[in-house]
């Protein structure tokens, strides 16, 4: 990174991006700070990046980066889905206007070309990989249709929420397992942490998880919506290891079928 990048970057950071204008629950409020912890820490205990580690360390070639980069495109394209499905399932305006902020970010912003889909594709480009036909007949979407279920069957405002923070929360140490797993040699990272890609996500990453921490704070006060929450925060922490789990089924599977074939 260069000093001029490094020193914006850090601009960026001192700044500190809000999605929407916050007077209440900004990075520095207690609450956002211990409950942003607890959440973090309640994620880590599900283990989920177990199996995909273990998978990378036998498996690291362009074949298994493909692989993991189509996963990966068939879930970015599916992110705005469900986070509008998911507002769409709640009935208050002012609560939909929080919760719709993300979605927006994920599709651009005011500007098209930041659309995040179309940012990895980018990101891919630039060292050689392109989504791909899987010769095993295996997908992430299989995954994604369970979450999709989850979703449905989320009758509660408050799981919704819990629901949309378990998105957010270990979204920085997803896109650094999507980094590495996108490195099939040396030459990959410097590159790809040159993509707007990397680049958005690094940066935005805490300010999705500091704003659904503050949507939990803002909305769910009761112990019934807390309890509501909660359950549906796990059920989403589950999804991120059956998505991490079937990646490292994906490439293994690629990689098998295209050494024998
Ligand atoms: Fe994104």
């Amino acid at each position: 990174m260069s000093q001029q990048e490094f020193s914006s970057r850090q601009h960026a950071v001192e700044a500190r991006r809000y999605l929407i204008p916050e007077m209440e629950y900004g990075y520095d409020h207690p609450e956002v700070i211990f409950w942003t912890r607890h959440f973090a820490s309640e994620a880590h205990k599900r283990n989920v990046f177990a199996n995909i580690k273990a998978a990378l360390q036998s498996q690291r070639s362009p074949v298994a980066a493909q692989a993991l980069a189509t996963a990966w495109y068939d879930f970015t394209r599916y992110v705005p889905t469900f986070l509008t499905r998911a507002v769409a399932q709640t009935g208050d305006p002012e609560r939909q206007h929080h919760l719709i902020q993300i979605a927006y970010d994920e599709l651009g912003g005011r500007n098209k070309e930041f659309i995040h889909s179309q940012l990895f594709l980018k990101a891919i480009e630039t060292i050689g990989l392109k989504v791909a036909p899987r010769h095993s007949g295996s997908s992430i979407r299989e995954v994604i249709q369970v979450l999709d279920a989850t979703l449905a069957h989320t009758d509660s405002e408050a799981g919704i929420i819990g629901l949309l923070l378990s998105f957010e929360i270990i979204a920085e140490e997803n896109i650094e397992m999507l980094f590495d797993g996108l490195c099939y040699s040396d030459d990959c990272a410097a590159a790809l942490s040159d993509s707007a890609f990397f680049k958005v996500h690094r940066l935005d990453e805490s300010e999705h998880i500091r704003h659904s921490v503050a949507n939990f704070l803002r909305f769910c006060n009761t112990p019934a919506e807390r309890a509501a929450f909660k359950q549906s925060f796990d059920q989403g922490v589950d999804y991120w290891r059956r998505f991490w789990d079937q990646c490292a089924c994906l490439i293994t599977l690629e990689s098998g079928s295209r050494t024998h074939t």
